[in-house]
């Protein structure tokens, strides 16, 4: 069935390559680590089509000219913690100059809700684009959690970044958030019984850190 509007996937071959050597139970942590920043900053260029310009006056060697600049407030990127800090590498070597933000949230194993544990913001979140990151979008539990707490907290040009997401998650997310597009690199079909996306790429943060 065809996915919401605001559920985008980026299929560039680039980014397909390097989400199938993610998905690899082979590949190593120091591996996954630079895949994972890489992909950041591949699917932060598409999220970051749309950032607004302005024209300024500069002056080139050979002489004067405009020529646009990113307008208005320093972006702002906001990883989820723990995983989400992986993705927010490439996004920063996309955007050196961007705040950044970070919620802690974790999956109870039981219920599989979210619980908060850290949330920090830079200042004036109401003027600042804001990617949120999380390379895991599973129930949507921990996605539709922050991006509330970031709308609670006054943001409200937001756009949400991931490696893969649940179509259940995908569609359960984009029903809360609509105005929240989600960049993507692929759609998995299933969920197990553990909130697990199948096939997926297993444990996001424990490849990651190396910690099973
Ligand atoms: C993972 C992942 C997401 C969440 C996705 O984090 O990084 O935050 O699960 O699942 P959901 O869509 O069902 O909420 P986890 O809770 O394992 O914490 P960690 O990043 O600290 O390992
Ligand atoms: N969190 C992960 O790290 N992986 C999944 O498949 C689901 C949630």
């Amino acid at each position: 069935m065809k996915l919401p509007p605001s559920i985008h996937v980026v299929d560039h071959p680039l980014v397909r390559h390097k989400l199938t050597k993610l998905r690899d139970k082979e590949t190593s942590s120091a591996n996954f680590r630079r895949l994972l920043r890489e992909i950041g900053l591949l699917l932060g260029y598409d999220a970051t089509r749309d950032l607004a310009l302005v024209d300024a006056d500069i002056a080139t060697p050979l002489g004067p000219m405009r020529a646009p600049l990113l307008d208005g407030k320093k972006l702002t990127i906001v990883p989820i913690l723990r995983a989400g800090l992986g993705l927010a590498e490439g996004l920063m070597d996309l955007v050196p100059l961007a705040r950044v933000g970070h919620i802690g949230l974790y999956r109870d194993p039981r219920t599989l809700q979210a619980v908060e544990y850290y949330f920090k913001l830079p200042p004036d979140i109401g003027g600042r684009d804001v990617l949120v990151c999380d390379p895991m979008l599973a129930t949507a539990h921990s996605a539709i959690a922050a991006v509330d707490r970031l709308k609670e907290a006054g943001a409200r040009k937001l756009k949400f970044i991931c490696i893969l997401a649940a179509d259940h998650g995908a569609r359960a997310f984009a029903e809360v958030h609509p105005d929240v597009p989600v960049f993507t690199a692929a759609v998995d079909p299933t969920l197990n019984d553990h909130g697990y996306i199948v096939p997926g790429l297993g444990d996001a943060g424990d490849r990651l850190f190396g910690t099973r």
